[in-house]
């Protein structure tokens, strides 16, 4: 349940500034770290990770989105979204908000960012892959309008040995 003295609603979608870049790695590191939400697991390649999302803010078929929480009174950039249109026109994403910011409607203004962004770039659909068990996040994508198109099974090895499944989401852009 959000708490009153952590505003959410009012948070700011804009894109990445260069200089957050390193915020950003640290907060994929904060949540790579809890170990059950995305695809990257502790210790990664910070300086790799961080040339990723400056080549994603830069190109003209990607961006990178942060949720700004300074205008509602927060501490500033809590959670981003990387989108990324492949040359068929399809957008995939990824997303993630720090932990103690979540349920409060940040990760849904994120990704309606994303959709209206995806659209006037010209993709004709979203796409995402996220782990069965990750009932928030899907949750919020079928919300959003994105269905289950299918799944991999055992497909991705943890650094535990683990094989995991992940669920393949899409949705069509008008
Ligand atoms: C997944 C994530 C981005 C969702 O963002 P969020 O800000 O927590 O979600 P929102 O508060 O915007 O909720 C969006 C919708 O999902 C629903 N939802 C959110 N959390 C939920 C939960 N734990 N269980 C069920 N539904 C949930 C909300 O009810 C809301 O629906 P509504 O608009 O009809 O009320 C966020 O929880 C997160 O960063 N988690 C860790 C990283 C992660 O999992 N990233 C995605 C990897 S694929």
């Amino acid at each position: 349940m959000p708490s009153d003295d952590k505003p959410g609603a009012g948070a700011l979608v804009r894109p990445a500034a260069e200089d957050e870049l390193d915020l950003l790695v640290e907060q994929t590191w904060s949540v790579a770290a809890e170990g059950r939400f995305i695809g990257a697991e502790v210790p990664f390649d910070r300086p790799r990770r961080r040339a990723r999302l400056a080549e994603l803010l830069a190109g003209g078929d990607s961006t990178v989105l942060v949720a700004d929480t300074s205008p509602a009174g927060g501490p500033g950039v809590v959670g981003y979204l990387s989108v990324s249109v492949a040359p068929y026109g399809v957008a995939d994403i990824a997303m993630l908000l720090q932990a103690g910011w979540r349920g409060r409607g940040i990760g849904r203004a994120l990704l309606d960012a994303a959709i209206a962004w995806a659209s006037s770039a010209g993709a004709h659909k979203m796409s995402l892959e996220v782990w069965p068990d990750n009932a928030a996040a899907i949750a919020l994508y079928e919300r959003a309008g994105f269905v289950v198109e299918g799944r991999k099974a055992r497909h991705y090895r943890r650094r535990n040995g683990e094989l995991w499944d992940s669920v393949l989401m899409g949705r069509p852009l008008s």
